[in-house]
């Protein structure tokens, strides 16, 4: 029995830990060890990495990605795409979603896992296409949920559909860390009668059922898992890798990690947890275990978002009556996976049903767009009558909503001109305009000082 592993440091622990603050500086020296370690692959990029580097970083993501690649040539470079969405929340148009993905492999990724908040293929069907003609892996994420809609059945049919599309493997995306042993046990046999791709499963320790439900992954087949070298696991991150390679050796597993590397990759990043738990980028609280999401049936972020919004209004008196409520409102929209931002319009939704003693009385503009049909289609069966309530005169698309959508990339480019010095920078510049107008107006200065502090330095030789 082989088994495999995805180290999540660079990106998932990194954004769940410490809102994905870690510069490129600050892991640059230990890149060659994870590129030696024998990993499956290296998570790396995407998600909120993106954005953190414009936003927060002053680091052009695609110069990091391309510095990574530098100094881990063997290792497979792995980043998350949300489909249609891409890094952020809204659609782009298929000229769009098409050269990210093909700058993402040319600038050194191999592996892409794409994924939609509602499982609605047709949001990922682009990005996958595009992956394996550039010649990199889709990986396909079924993104994990529980409700009276969602068992076996369908996460296999949507396995099946992601084999048909081209996927290289099946991912188990459980972002809420709320799968248990059994149902992963369940689920991962299943696809492994199902298909021939290897089986990849990705969750966070948020609950405390982390470790196990991996080791029953193990157990059931799988063929990647996805960890945290332990300095950066535990909590809303995810399991510890060298744990979890010590319990499967014991079990007889063969894994091709090194564990000298490992235990080094760990002393690196040990210091800097420390740092970042000093300096109050990482709040200890995170590293807990949190077992509310297992009570409510709802992940543990939301619940957390709830509270506060009940806070603020002063109406925590009502957070009973909106947790009674949340899943009517998801019943009412078809039973969405509680993920971004689904998890927050549902919450929203339940607690100004509750505030305002009328259910649906007010309705966010977020909601209407999604009986609008403008995220896909419902997992399961919309509420037609309040669906119709909500939209009036105005029918839902059955379309995907990218089919109604411009190309924009070449436009954007001749609009932006001489400040997008690649299409790499217009593509920063599409996915976070602000964020990367800010950052090109940085480059220009930092650029500019570079080439006086050139003269300067010439000019004092000479004497
Ligand atoms: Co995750």
């Amino acid at each position: 029995m082989k088994i495999q592993f995805t180290e999540t440091v660079l990106r998932d622990a990194n954004q769940s830990l410490i809102a994905t603050r870690m510069g490129f500086d600050d892991f640059a020296p230990i890149l060659p060890k994870l590129n030696d370690a024998g990993y499956y692959s290296i998570e790396c990029w995407g998600g909120a990495t993106f954005d953190s580097c414009l936003r927060y970083l002053n680091e052009d993501p695609w110069e990091r990605l391309r510095k990574i690649r530098e100094k881990c040539p063997d290792a497979k470079l792995q980043m998350l795409l949300r489909g249609q969405n891409l890094l952020g929340y809204r659609h782009y148009p298929d000229d769009v979603v098409r050269m990210f993905v093909r700058k993402s492999v040319e600038n050194g990724i191999d592996i892409i896992r794409i994924f939609d908040a509602l499982n609605d293929l047709r949001n990922i069907q682009v990005a996958v296409d595009e992956t394996v003609k550039c010649g990199a892996i889709a990986s396909g994420a079924i993104c994990y949920t529980k409700s009276p809609i969602h068992n076996l059945e369908m996460y296999i049919s949507l396995a099946k559909r992601m084999e048909e599309m081209g996927v290289g493997s099946i991912c188990i995306k459980d972002m809420a860390g709320i799968i248990s042993p059994k149902e992963t046990y369940e689920l991962v046999k299943a696809l492994k009668e199902t298909t021939d791709l290897p089986i990849i499963v990705h969750t966070h320790s948020t609950t405390g059922l982390a470790l196990m439900s991996l080791m029953k992954a193990a157990e059931a087949g799988a063929d990647v898992l996805d960890t945290a070298i332990s300095s950066f696991s535990g909590g809303t991150s995810q399991a510890p890798t060298e744990t979890l390679v010590y319990a499967l050796k014991e079990q007889g597993f063969e894994i091709g990690l090194d564990m000298k590397k490992l235990k080094e990759i760990n002393d690196f990043f040990k210091p800097y947890r420390n740092e970042v738990i000093k300096n109050g980028l990482l709040n200890p609280v995170v590293l807990t275990t949190d077992t509310d999401a297992l009570n409510y049936q709802v992940p543990g972020g939301m619940l957390s978002n709830l509270v506060a919004q009940l806070k603020a209004q002063g109406k925590l008196e009502k957070l009973d009556e909106v947790l009674l409520e949340t899943p009517r409102v998801r019943e009412d929209l078809g039973y969405p996976p509680l993920v971004t931002p689904m998890s927050q319009m549902v919450g929203v939704q339940a607690a100004a049903n509750v505030i305002t003693g009328e259910r649906y009385k007010t309705v966010s503009k977020e909601v209407k767009a999604y009986f609008h049909g403008e995220y896909g289609k419902a997992p399961g069966e919309v509420n037609k009558e309040l669906q119709k309530k909500i939209l009036g005169e105005t029918e839902p698309i059955t379309c995907r909503y990218a089919d109604l959508l411009e190309p924009m990339f070449e436009k954007t480019k001749e609009e932006l001109g001489d400040t997008a010095k690649s299409d790499e920078d217009v593509l920063s510049y599409i996915a976070f305009p602000a964020q990367a107008e800010k950052f090109f107006k940085n480059r220009e200065k930092k650029e500019a000082a570079a080439k006086s502090g050139t003269l300067a330095y010439s000019i004092e030789r000479i004497d």
